[in-house]
């Protein structure tokens, strides 16, 4: 039978307002949660939710014991974070779990929060000027941890992966050229595709039992039209870890049509047990790796996203210099100095992280599986991202119907898979992301994100399948 924690949702039900966004004073939140630091317990929706639940099973890290707590509900409402506060401002403060944007809720790495402390203390941060050292710890990393061999040289640093991509539209797509992508794929790549101009040309992949592969005849009919593919590897939403025969056929197809492989491995360092992460830059093949350019950060794996530090580097010396004229390189402060502090020093931390994400991932599924007749879900290979197929809760509920009758009074089209995300946030107080913003294929799907203490994933599986026992 399945286990219920916390309190039971009830329809129409609200929180109290003194932790709501607009009722919750910022200051003494940030005084609460460092209180909190000290006594080692939180505050907020999760944890009231959590209050009197029961402790989930402990999660064994890869190396033996761990000595970071990653089942501490770190409160993150009031932080002006998206996955949180921005949930509660789109449905109201009866959501309790997050459970959307691709960041994560834990704690920083200690060595990460100590070094942004110590550069703190002393109080100025004008213009910075980069050390070497910046692009050799980038290149260190991926020597370390993946045996790829990178000249500090081809290193550019940018404010994110999003400009180093757009950058690179720029570079290769003229204003309405065609970009491909196998899908579903990334929501942001349809924002970067709008600002450089271009079109998306979604090439839509096949899915068996849970498990997402390219159509390689359909790829390469795509392909001939177009100047730019944007890889995603491991891929975001699916959970894809490309194998190198994969990543040789997308290689090989995009150097016979001349088309620039822009590989965005942001989720590199995020990988299930069993499952490895083929850096494209690796492939065997000079010519296929210089058809190519990779984008990275440590914002993913550390989550430091809203630190604006990411990077690119390619062998080709000509995209280097092409790309480099598009790019506007801003260098920030904090960034840098939580960056090098995460690759020189943050590999503990992320080993004992990856064991636990995984361990999130294994419960995921075998509740899913044992709770939730109407979803399906297949263990990703990569990422911290679930994705779920609900496609037959969303038509138990009439997702399709509802959808058609508020798209004809409203100046947007309402997707199924939104109203599906609408019925967990009002009926289960967990915000999902709907499918159908990635791309072709999304279509019955639904993203969630798994980067939480197991306490809060519990949670929201918990209220998920209650809401749904009454679908
Ligand atoms: C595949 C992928 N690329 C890029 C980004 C965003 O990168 P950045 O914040 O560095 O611009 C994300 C964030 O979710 C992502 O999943």
């Amino acid at each position: 039978m399945r286990r219920s924690i916390g309190v039971e949702p009830k329809q129409g039900a609200r929180v109290p307002r003194e932790n709501t966004r607009r009722g919750l004073d910022r200051r003494r939140f940030l005084r609460r949660a460092g209180s909190a630091t000290l006594l080692g317990v939180a505050s907020g929706a999760a944890t009231r939710e959590l209050s009197g639940a029961e402790t989930a099973p402990p999660v064994q890290p890869l190396r033996g014991p761990s000595e970071y707590d990653f089942d501490e509900v770190y409160d993150r409402l009031g932080t002006d974070s998206i996955r949180w506060d921005k949930a509660v401002e789109e449905y109201g403060p009866g959501i309790v779990a997050g459970m959307g944007v691709a960041d994560m809720d834990f704690r920083a790495a200690p060595c990460v929060a100590k070094a942004l402390a110590e550069r703190c203390a002393h109080e100025n941060w004008g213009y910075l000027h980069r050390p070497a050292s910046y692009a050799q710890d980038v290149a260190d990393w991926n020597r370390r941890r993946y045996g790829l061999e990178i000249d500090p040289e081809t290193i550019v640093f940018t404010t994110g992966v999003h400009p180093g991509i757009i950058a690179a539209l720029h570079t290769f797509s003229p204003p309405g050229g065609r970009v491909l992508m196998t899908t579903p794929t990334y929501d942001g790549f349809y924002t970067d595709i709008r600002f450089s101009r271009t079109v998306a040309e979604d090439c839509p992949m096949v899915v068996e039992d849970g498990r997402w592969s390219i159509d390689f005849d359909d790829f390469e009919r795509r392909a001939q039209r177009c100047n730019t593919f944007i890889l995603c590897n491991p891929q975001n939403p699916t959970g894809n870890c490309w194998s190198p025969a994969d990543l040789m056929r997308m290689g090989e197809i995009c150097l016979k049509h001349r088309v620039v492989v822009l590989a965005d491995e942001i989720h590199c360092d995020l990988v299930t047990r069993g499952n490895t992460y083929t850096p494209f830059a690796s492939l065997p093949d000079a010519e296929i790796v210089n058809n190519s350019l990779t984008f990275k950060s440590a914002s993913k794996s550390f989550s430091l996203a809203a630190m604006k530090v990411a990077w690119y580097h390619t062998t080709n010396p000509d995209y280097l210099e092409r790309v480099g004229s598009h790019t506007r390189a801003d260098l920030s402060t904090l960034g840098m100095v939580a960056t090098q502090a995460a690759l020189n020093e943050g590999e503990p931390w992320l080993d004992d992280l990856l064991a636990y994400l995984d361990a999130n991932h294994d419960f995921a599924e075998s509740y899913v599986r044992r709770n939730m007749p109407l979803i399906r879900y297949v263990k990703a290979q990569g990422t911290y991202l679930a994705w779920l197929d609900t496609s037959a809760l969303a038509a138990r509920i009439g997702a399709k119907e509802t959808a058609a009758r508020e798209s004809a009074q409203a100046t947007e089209p309402v997707t199924p898979e939104k109203v599906v995300q609408r019925w967990f946030a009002e009926r289960a107080g967990v915000f999902l992301n709907p499918g159908s913003r990635y791309g072709t294929g999304g279509d019955g799907y639904m993203r969630m994100n798994l980067a939480s203490s197991r306490r809060v994933v519990e949670m929201a599986l918990s209220k998920m399948a209650d809401a749904m026992e009454n679908a």
